[in-house]
């Protein structure tokens, strides 16, 4: 099986830099309220890579709550910990989603962004979020779909080639489409589902597609059927559009709000 994406101190860089655009920011806020936290809340940030939303997250909670981090990645957990050391309620520690390092009904909230869609087994993730939320407690989980790429390019079939290619970057390249059931199954009552689109339709810097299409780039480079010079090529081709005004990028995550139901309820 081809090696994914690995998630080393250069990928954190990559995703602090993307992760501070106007739409990731946006995005974060749309999660953070979806949480329903109150000061005083013990939330659970899985996957908390670079640690920006665990950053708002223990914001939000504030000296009197808690803001836990776990990461599979010992170079995300630095990350995370560097970020967040001015905070006295955040702790970042190193696990695995399907093995969280936590007690029984230890969170009131949990929430996973962009984490899920390289778990194979998402039940499993699934039943391990309930066992660390406490019964009432709320469970946000955000994914992209990458059927709903709409990209514009003057040759398709390189294109093709590339995205193809980035598929093996992650196990699941359209979660959202059956997690609302496989959180329905797994005891929760979903509330709320959105499409947070990363819509951009000009090219810089403070775009999330700008560093999105250069990590694919990155990635993609050399799998499969796609070569060094189509990624090169598709990235001198965007700035071009970009340029010339006819640069178009739209990609939707998914954010789907659920509560746990309490005993007795
Ligand atoms: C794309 S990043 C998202 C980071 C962060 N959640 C955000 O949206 O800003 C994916 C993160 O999930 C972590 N991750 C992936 N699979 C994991 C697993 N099975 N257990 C724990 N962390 C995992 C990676 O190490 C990485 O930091």
């Amino acid at each position: 099986m081809p090696e994914g994406i690995r998630f080393d101190a250069a990928a954190a860089r990559g995703l602090e830099a993307a992760y501070q655009t106007t739409d990731v920011i946006l995005q974060r806020v749309r999660v953070v309220e979806s949480l329903a936290l109150t000061p005083g809340s013990h939330v659970l940030d899985i996957g908390s890579g670079p640690g920006l939303l665990l950053e708002a997250l223990a914001k939000t909670v504030g000296s009197s709550g808690r803001a836990a981090g776990v990461d599979q990645s010992v170079a995300m957990v630095e990350a995370a910990s560097h970020r967040c050391e001015a905070y006295p309620q955040v702790t970042v520690d190193a696990g695995e989603a399907l093995k969280l390092p936590y007690p029984d009904e230890s969170f009131d909230a949990v929430v996973s962004t962009q984490v899920y869609e390289y778990v194979a087994d998402i039940p499993a993730g699934l039943q391990e979020i309930r066992r660390v939320l406490r019964p009432g407690g709320r469970a946000v989980v955000l994914d992209t779909d990458y059927d709903s790429w709409v990209i514009h390019t003057e040759d398709e079939l390189r294109l093709a080639r590339i995205r193809d290619a980035w598929d093996e970057h992650f196990v699941h390249r359209g979660l959202p489409r059956f997690l609302g059931a496989e959180m329905k199954k797994a005891g929760f009552r979903v509330r709320q589902v959105e499409a947070i689109p990363m819509l951009n339709v000009e090219h810089h810097e403070n775009a999330f597609s700008w560093h999105l299409t250069r990590m694919i780039a990155g990635f993609s480079a050399g799998r499969r059927e796609c070569t060094q010079d189509d990624t090169r090529e598709w990235l001198g081709e965007l700035k071009r559009l970009g340029e010339a005004g006819e640069y178009f990028f739209s990609l939707n995550r998914y954010l789907f709000a659920a509560d746990l139901e309490a005993p007795g309820l």
